[in-house]
């Protein structure tokens, strides 16, 4: 198969949502990261995704609406809690996880009674999803495991000849997927982070937001996932990715000490010149944004450098910086060294 990208204009708006209403697969962008879509009332066209991305059938994918009209199609018995950060975050970068509604396909909730949904913010997304009249499901448009893309060049990377159509909008502006809340605990819990925060959610829910374990820690062997993403390997370069957590002096003696042939740095910016093996930056230290904007091409980076030892600068974990840790330590494969 020929893969495309074509860049969002109105003719191939309607190209996409054409592909979609016919049970294609498309490359399509978002404010976090490209997701890979189909339609989330097709079945068969839900199975291709699994397929194109190699993902295990037992992880759920994200439902993206274009307007408040779609949401049943996804999720009923709706709690005022998601209509409150309906009102807050949306458009924007937040998945709600609802109780099931019976339209919405069953390999879209891989056997759970529940739902994910959220409505972007990028124009070409609401476009596209608007144009094709239905709720898209869409994952990360990486195969299964490796960094998610956040430019249509990382999805040919990834995606070459497994589907039709990319629709180039552009390099993502947050970097980091959405940041995901399930609305059917008894209290609202947060499951994955994101670019917005516990305390953001908070604030506008006026209550606490519990925090799941697995978010900062690896799970306990043989322990039930809240969400099923959090037992597989992610985000991963091929490289050996080991987090340093110190001072950046401390940091810098660890890695002089043990870098061979093949090792990188993936440090902050600013830090270029105080070692002399090299490196990939990802943003300022103070930035939580800018890290989140580039971590994932810069983990895709040290894979074209054929970096064989990542020894990655380890950012705080919570606060507006919990979406990037958790990503970096999953990339990890919670591989922290302390110096
Ligand atoms: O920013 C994003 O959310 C991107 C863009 C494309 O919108 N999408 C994305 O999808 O990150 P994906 O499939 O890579 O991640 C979906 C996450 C997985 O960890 C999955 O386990 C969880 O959401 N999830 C989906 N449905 C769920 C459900 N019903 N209950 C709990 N977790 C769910
Ligand atoms: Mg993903």
């Amino acid at each position: 198969m020929q893969t495309q990208i074509l860049p969002p204009n109105k003719e191939n708006i309607a190209l996409a949502a054409k592909l979609l209403q016919n049970g294609e697969i498309v490359g399509i962008p978002t404010e976090t990261v490209y997701g890979l879509a189909a339609s989330a009332l097709n079945g068969e066209a839900v199975k291709k995704i699994f397929s194109a991305k190699g993902r295990p059938q037992d992880n759920p994918l994200i439902s993206h609406i274009s307007s408040m009209d779609m949401l049943p199609m996804i999720a009923q018995n709706i709690p005022s809690a998601c209509y409150t950060l309906a009102n807050a975050f949306w458009p924007g970068p937040l998945t709600m996880v609802l109780p099931r509604s019976a339209d919405v396909a069953d390999e879209v909730c891989a056997g759970l009674d529940t739902a994910a949904v959220r409505m972007p913010s990028h124009k070409a997304a609401l476009d596209i999803i608007a144009a094709a009249g239905v709720p898209l499901a869409a994952p990360s448009a990486n195969l299964s495991g490796s960094p998610s893309p956040t430019t249509a060049r990382h999805v040919m990377d990834d995606m070459d000849g497994r589907i039709p159509l990319i629709i180039d909008g552009g390099a993502c502006t947050v970097g980091v997927e959405s940041t995901v809340i399930s609305l059917c605990t008894q209290a609202p819990l947060l499951l994955r982070p994101g670019h917005i925060t516990k305390e953001q959610l908070e604030a506008a829910l006026g209550c606490e937001v519990l925090l799941s374990q697995a978010v900062l820690h690896m799970l306990p062997q043989g322990a039930q996932a809240p969400s099923p993403g959090m037992k597989y390997k992610h985000y991963a370069p091929k490289a050996e990715v080991i987090l340093i957590k110190g001072s950046l002096n401390a940091y810098n003696k660890y890695v002089n000490a043990h870098a061979q042939s093949g090792t990188y740095r993936l440090c902050y910016l600013g830090e270029e010149n105080l070692s002399a093996v090299p490196c990939v930056t990802y943003g300022h230290e103070n930035s939580s944004d800018e890290q989140a904007n580039r971590l994932f091409s810069a983990l895709r980076e040290l894979d074209a450098k054929n970096a064989k030892t990542v020894y990655a600068r380890c950012p705080e974990e919570s606060g507006e910086f919990m979406a990037v840790y958790n990503r970096i330590l999953r990339s990890a494969a919670f591989n922290i060294v302390e110096v």
